[in-house]
């Protein structure tokens, strides 16, 4: 054999190398070369950019999503509703939307932005704005100066590292900040900066870095959800005055029994509790009125009914009301299942 196959192998797989990265390049080159897809018919609306569709029983509608656009077209001013998700913009300036200065909803999902390339105030040029969604481009911070009338804010699948108080101080009317699969970690929420946002209904930080919860949570926060993170504790009267939470998503952290101080679960609008994909060794108390909760996947070896029946005491507020029990991948060999049924007597799911 000797070391000829060796080398002639090697070659080969160089070879091999050498026309993949070709054929990369070649696709690549293939895809910039694509000319956006037109429509050169007679438009409805003669206002309408031949980018995209304008139906004639939707007026205030642009439907230009995937079309290889690289720009975005311009505007005409009875533009309220934006689609141009699945393109290839990579650069927002403020000139194609200069006479749509009413535009109340932008999607511009599945797009190639970055933040270099977003001008400083193109948000602020459409003040009126209600919906915008950027999900699954380059950003790495929020855009800037977006207008306080926004309601939806939704930002996933980016990869957003910092954000400033400056961001959200203007955002007093957002109801829903959706900053999932992005690259947040604790020093990101060094100071309250999100209690500035005082109407938020939902938050959601689902998978990104970190460690502990953000310092302080708005008081108007309905649901929220912080699962695929590294969180492993929970400070003590976290929730005090979350009073209007009903949806906490803990699942997928790191929380051991410790994390979890007691009665931190006492919230009296509670319904759902997701600390599934955890660490507990078992089951912490939650509240009478709790509906729904998730325990799967974690080292819970047993379940001490007159515990687990104790627990929901935190809120003396009548009978428990959990409809819906997940406790699956566990270390559980026997569980008290007609005890259990005592103890929760509307439970109509019980997973085990
Ligand atoms: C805005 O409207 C004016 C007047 O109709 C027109 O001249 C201009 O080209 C428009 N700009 C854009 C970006 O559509
Ligand atoms: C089960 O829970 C009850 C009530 O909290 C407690 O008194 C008892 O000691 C527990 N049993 C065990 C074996 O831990
Ligand atoms: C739970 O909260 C209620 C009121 O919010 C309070 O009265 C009660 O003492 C709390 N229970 C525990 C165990 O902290």
């Amino acid at each position: 054999m000797g070391i000829w196959p060796q080398l002639c192998l090697c070659a080969t797989a160089l070879l091999l190398a050498e026309s993949a990265k070709k054929k990369s390049l070649k696709h690549k080159n293939v895809e910039e070369e694509e000319e956006p897809i037109l429509y050169t018919g007679v438009q409805y609306y003669a206002d309408c950019p031949p980018e995209c569709n304008c139906l004639p029983n939707f007026e205030t509608a642009l439907n230009c999503e995937s079309r290889r656009l690289r720009r975005v077209p311009n505007l005409p001013p009875r533009t309220l509703h934006l689609y141009l998700q699945h393109n290839r913009i990579s650069a927002l300036t403020i000139e194609p939307f200069s006479n749509a200065t009413e535009l109340r909803w932008l999607n511009l999902n599945d797009n190639r932005l970055t933040s270099k390339k977003v001008e400083n105030k193109v948000f602020a040029s459409i003040p009126h704005l209600l919906h915008l969604y950027i999900e699954n481009n380059d950003l790495a911070k929020l855009p800037s100066k977006l207008p306080t009338t926004l309601q939806q804010l939704r930002l996933a699948n980016n990869r957003i590292s910092t954000v400033s108080p400056k961001d959200f101080a203007r955002l007093k009317n957002l109801l829903l900040l959706d900053l999932s699969g992005n690259r947040l970690g604790d020093a990101s929420f060094t100071s309250p900066l999100l209690t500035g946002l005082s109407s938020l209904i939902q938050l959601n930080l689902y998978r990104n870095q970190l460690t502990k919860l953000p310092p302080k949570l708005p008081s108007s926060l309905f649901q929220l959800y912080i699962e695929r993170n590294a969180i492993t504790t929970i400070p003590e009267g976290y929730f005090n005055d979350l009073k209007k939470l009903f949806s906490i998503r803990l699942n997928a952290n790191a929380i051991t029994d410790d994390g979890i101080p007691r009665g931190v679960f006492n919230i009296s609008s509670l319904l759902e509790l997701g600390l599934a994909h955890n660490q507990l060794t078992q089951v912490p108390d939650f509240p009478a009125h709790l509906e729904y909760l998730y325990l799967n996947h974690n080292q819970i070896k047993w379940v001490n009914v007159s515990s687990v029946c104790d627990g929901p005491r935190i809120s003396a507020d009548g009978p428990p009301r959990l409809r819906y029990f997940r406790i699956d991948d566990n270390h559980i060999k026997r569980l008290y299942t007609t005890e259990l049924m005592i103890c929760f007597p509307i439970l109509q799911a019980l997973i085990f």
